[in-house]
C-alpha cells in the first residue's frame, strides 16, 4: 500500500512555440489503501497526471511525494527502479504483447527483474487464478474479449506485486456491463490485496466504486468527494459539443505534433529511440480519442 501526496504540481508541455498548461497548480492526496477514481472532462489533465505519479513523466513544479519520498528528485535510474517495483499500469488499450500468451504476457515483467522461471511461472498462474482466467493461459491477446485482456493486463500490472496500481481509463474500450466487472475486479483486489489504486475514468457510474472521487477541471483538483455526497451527474456532466470540439482540437494538436517530432528526427535533433518512445505515447492518445471520436458519431 502507498500513499500519494502530490504538492502544487505545475506542467507546461511545450512543442515548437505552443504551450499548454496540463497542470497548474494542482494538489492532491490519496491515503495508504485508498480506492480513489479521477474524473474529468477530457484535456483536464488526468492522463498529464497519471504520467507523473507513476515517474514516466517529470513536473515543471512541485513535489510527489510516494511513501514519503519524494520521487520528482529520483536520478534516471531510480525511476526505471520505481516504475518495475512501485507501480503497476492499466492502460485504455491493453497493452499486451501480441505474440505471447496470456501467461507469458504475465511472467514478462518478473523475467525483467530477474525472478526465476519457476517462481514466476507458479506466480503467473496464481495471478491468472486471481483475475478469473486460469483456463485462458495459454490464449494469446487476439483469442481473448476486451474484457479478458484487461483481465489479463491488471494480472501483469500485478506481476512484481506493486503497492501501487494506476489506471488511466481502463474501461474506456469495453461495454457497459463488462467495465462495471472490470472495475469491481479493481475494487475486490484493493480489498484483498491491499493496493493502492487511481483510477481515471470520465463514467460517473463506475465512480461509484470509488472510496473518494477528485474532480480535475483545466489542471487543478476542483472537488474531492465520497460517491454519496453529491450529485456526481450534474459536476461531471459536459455538453456532448464541447466535448467533440475539444477531442478534435485535441487531435489536430497531437497529429501536428507528429509531424513535427517526423522533422525532428530527420534533422537529427532527436534519436531513433527517442521518435519511437513519443510516438507511441502519442499514437496512445490518438487511438483513444479516435475511438472517442467514434463513438459519439453513432
Ligand atoms: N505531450 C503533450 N504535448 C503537448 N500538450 C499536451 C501533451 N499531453 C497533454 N497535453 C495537453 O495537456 C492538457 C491535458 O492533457 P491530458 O493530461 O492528456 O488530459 P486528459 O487525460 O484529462 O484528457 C491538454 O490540454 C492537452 O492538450
Ligand atoms: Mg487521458
Amino acid at each position: 500500500m502507498s500513499s500519494v501526496i502530490c504538492e502544487n504540481i505545475i506542467k507546461i508541455y511545450k512543442s515548437g512555440e505552443i504551450t499548454s498548461v496540463a497542470l497548474s497548480d494542482l494538489s492532491i492526496h490519496v491515503n495508504e489503501g485508498e480506492f480513489r477514481v479521477i474524473a474529468g472532462p477530457s484535456g483536464s489533465g488526468k492522463t498529464t497526471l497519471l504520467n507523473l505519479i507513476g515517474a514516466i513523466d517529470t513536473p515543471d513544479a512541485g513535489r510527489i511525494i510516494v511513501d514519503g519520498e519524494d520521487i520528482t528528485k529520483y536520478t534516471e535510474e531510480q525511476r526505471i527502479e520505481y516504475r518495475r517495483r512501485k507501480v503497476g499500469f492499466v492502460f485504455q488499450f491493453f497493452n499486451l504483447i501480441p505474440y505471447l500468451t496470456a501467461l507469458e504476457n504475465v511472467e514478462f515483467p518478473m523475467i525483467v527483474i530477474g525472478i526465476p522461471r519457476e517462481q514466476r511461472k507458479k506466480r503467473a498462474i496464481e495471478l491468472l487464478k486471481l483475475v478469473g482466467l486460469e483456463h485462458k493461459k495459454d490464449n494469446k491477446p487476439n483469442e481473448l474479449s476486451g474484457g479478458e485482456q484487461q483481465r489479463v493486463s491488471i494480472a501483469v500490472a500485478l506481476a512484481n506485486d506493486p503497492p501501487l496500481i494506476l489506471a488511466d481509463e481502463p474501461t474506456g474500450e469495453l461495454d457497459f456491463e463488462t467495465s462495471r466487472q472490470i472495475v469491481k475486479l479493481f475494487r475486490d483486489l484493493h480489498k484483498e490485496l491491499n493496493k493502492t489504486i487511481i483510477m481515471v475514468t470520465h463514467d460517473f457510474s463506475l465512480a461509484m466504486y470509488a472510496d473518494r472521487i477528485s474532480i480535475l477541471r483545466d489542471g487543478k483538483v476542483i472537488e474531492t468527494l465520497s460517491p454519496a455526497e453529491k450529485d456526481l451527474a450534474s459536476i461531471l456532466y459536459v455538453p456532448k459539443e464541447n466535448i467533440w470540439e475539444s477531442l478534435e482540437a485535441r487531435k489536430k494538436a497531437l497529429e501536428d505534433e507528429i509531424r513535427r517530432l517526423e522533422n525532428d528526427f530527420k534533422n537529427g535533433h532527436i534519436t531513433l529511440d527517442q521518435l519511437v518512445e513519443r510516438y507511441l505515447r502519442i499514437k496512445r492518445e490518438l487511438d483513444s480519442i479516435e475511438s472517442k471520436l467514434n463513438e459519439m458519431k453513432i
